[in-house]
């Protein structure tokens, strides 16, 4: 199996690789598969992420999301607590500043600051992922950090969903993971919604059973 820093490596170069024409392909195609979803039609409070290092562009989402009527959130990074996210209220159209990664992020205003707890939905960038839910970040834990008060959480819709976002390239057959890793509730690509939960549920039934 290969490492996580080796994963991280070939998957964040080969994403790089694709051309401009299959990234907006793929963008569109990602915010059709979103909009049909029933993580969308519930939610009306959307956490998303600005692309960097080759991610699945969010931004044709993101104009459709507020013309929806949904309310959009973007990242911004905190150092205290360490290494965790905050989510502030963003428009398409408004201005952005880059932190100190280079990525746009809103002002952090208070008054346009939600609570994580009270995000109905979480857009989560991702560096690979499993058919089990399981994801492989960029290696900082930022998700893990932000979203760890979800780990422990079963049965009904709660919030936030979290909802990984990539190319259906970036699936790979089972990852490494930690004990701190957040489960993502299912993955969204250019090819659908991955059902990380249905084959979850199947094998824990299939653990049960022997
Ligand atoms: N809830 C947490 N509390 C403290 N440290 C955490 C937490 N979640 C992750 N980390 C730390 O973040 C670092 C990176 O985590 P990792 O899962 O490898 O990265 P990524 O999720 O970005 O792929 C690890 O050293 C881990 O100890
Ligand atoms: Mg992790």
């Amino acid at each position: 199996m290969e490492s996580k820093a080796e994963l991280r490596h070939r998957i964040r170069w080969q994403r790089r690789q694709l051309d401009l024409s299959e990234r907006t392909r793929a963008a569109r195609r990602l915010t059709a598969v979103l909009r049909r979803s029933r993580w969308y039609r519930h939610s009306r409070r959307i956490a998303c992420y600005w692309a960097t290092d080759g991610e699945i562009d969010l931004s044709d989402f993101l104009q459709q999301a507020h013309q929806d009527g949904r309310a959009i959130y973007l990242p911004v990074l905190k150092q205290k607590p360490a290494k965790t996210l905050r989510f502030h209220r963003y428009r398409p159209g408004e201005g952005l500043r880059a932190n100190r990664f280079g990525i746009p992020e809103p002002l952090p205003q208070q008054a346009n600051r939600i609570a994580c707890r009270d995000l109905d939905l979480v857009l989560v960038p991702l560096v690979a992922f499993d058919g089990q839910g399981h994801r492989l970040g960029m290696g900082a834990g930022y998700y893990d950090r932000t979203f760890a008060f979800t780990r422990h959480r079963r049965g009904r819709w709660r919030r936030p969903r979290l909802l990984g976002i990539a190319f259906s390239f970036q699936r790979i057959a089972e990852l490494p993971t930690e004990p701190w890793d957040v489960p993502l509730a299912d993955v969204a690509t250019e090819q659908g919604l991955s059902r990380c939960q249905i084959e979850r549920r199947a094998r824990s039934s299939d653990t049960n059973r022997s």
